[in-house]
């Protein structure tokens, strides 16, 4: 993938028209607030060396906010536990739930960090499918592939690479298949980026970060939400292995939630069901071929 990212790289400096289809990194940098939000902070060495392994509190106090306000659901900060994205959560979190010879579900088609990070701590992975033309999950597949070894199974929802969505409906038909056997994992990153569904948050386990739907790629903030009982090793682990994830991004992740329901940036426009849904402005490529007559600014 970053062989790919490299060439790409070097046809730039001699090319200005080559389209990168290499990582899921938006041409467009974070919103205005949010890099205004990091300045002061990373100027400010009380500030910028701030060491919190699970995450500021200002931080997950506001995730907190976020998730009674979008989704009802009333979770303590605590079962936030940050880190530098996704990408470090699942690490953390194979290595928490997973020892050698034991089995993690992973979709197929799927984004390859779930494989490779279930690989490093000795798992066997095994898949199951989503279906190529219902976008569904196949529940027989996933029922086949579950064994007395599973420990985890992850769902991806919108998914990578097929966008596919896992409703709610679809989500507890997967619970019930898993039925408290493995624990379920839900990588929501790109639910910023669904336009036309409701948001659905799912999960016992749930991993999300500021890398899309902010447009912090490389500014290293994500977050998982766990059970009271992982919080504190999750949080070890984080402390041993990172120590801690830089305060300055985290300072923009904040204005990055604030900043969703007041910015000039989002767009409302009407789903299909007829639903009223906010859209970023620039998240996507595709963002300028919505209805300009549907933005609310
Ligand atoms: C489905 C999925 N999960 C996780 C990641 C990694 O995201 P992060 O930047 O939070 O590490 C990506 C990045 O492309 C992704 O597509």
């Amino acid at each position: 993938m970053f062989v790919l990212d490299e060439m790409a790289h070097e046809y730039e400096k001699k090319h200005d028209d080559v389209i990168r289809m290499t990582l899921g990194k938006s041409e467009l940098p974070p919103s205005a607030p949010v890099v205004e939000a990091m300045l002061a902070p990373a100027a400010d060495y009380r500030t910028a060396s701030l060491v919190f392994p699970a995450g500021l509190p200002q931080l997950r106090d506001r995730l907190a906010l976020e998730y009674q306000q979008r989704y009802g659901v009333h979770l303590p900060s605590n079962r936030f536990v940050i880190s530098t994205g996704t990408s470090t959560t699942f690490r953390n979190l194979h290595q928490l739930l997973v020892t050698e010879g034991d089995e993690v579900l992973v979709p197929l088609p799927c984004y390859p960090l779930y494989v490779f990070t279930a690989r490093l701590v000795g798992a066997r992975v095994r898949h199951y499918r989503v279906d190529p033309h219902s976008l569904e999950v196949d529940l027989a597949s996933l029922e086949a592939a579950m064994t007395p070894r599973t420990r985890v199974v992850i769902v991806n929802s919108p998914g990578n690479p097929f966008g596919n969505v896992v409703d709610r409906r679809r989500f507890l038909e997967i619970d019930a298949i898993v039925a408290g056997r493995a624990t379920l994992v839900s990588d929501e990153i790109y639910v910023n980026c669904l336009f036309d569904d409701e948001p659905y948050s799912a999960a016992e386990l749930m991993g999300n970060s500021f890398s899309k739907g902010h447009r912090m790629y490389a500014r290293r903030v994500g977050y998982a939400i766990v059970g009271e009982e992982p919080v504190e090793p999750m949080s070890v682990i984080q402390h041993h292995k990172a120590l801690t994830t830089d305060p300055v991004p985290q300072f923009g992740a904040i204005a990055a939630l604030d900043s969703r329901r007041t910015s000039p940036n989002w767009w409302t426009v009407t789903g299909h069901g007829g639903t009223t849904r906010s859209r970023p402005s620039g998240t996507c490529r595709t963002s300028g071929s919505y209805p300009p007559a549907a933005a609310s600014t």
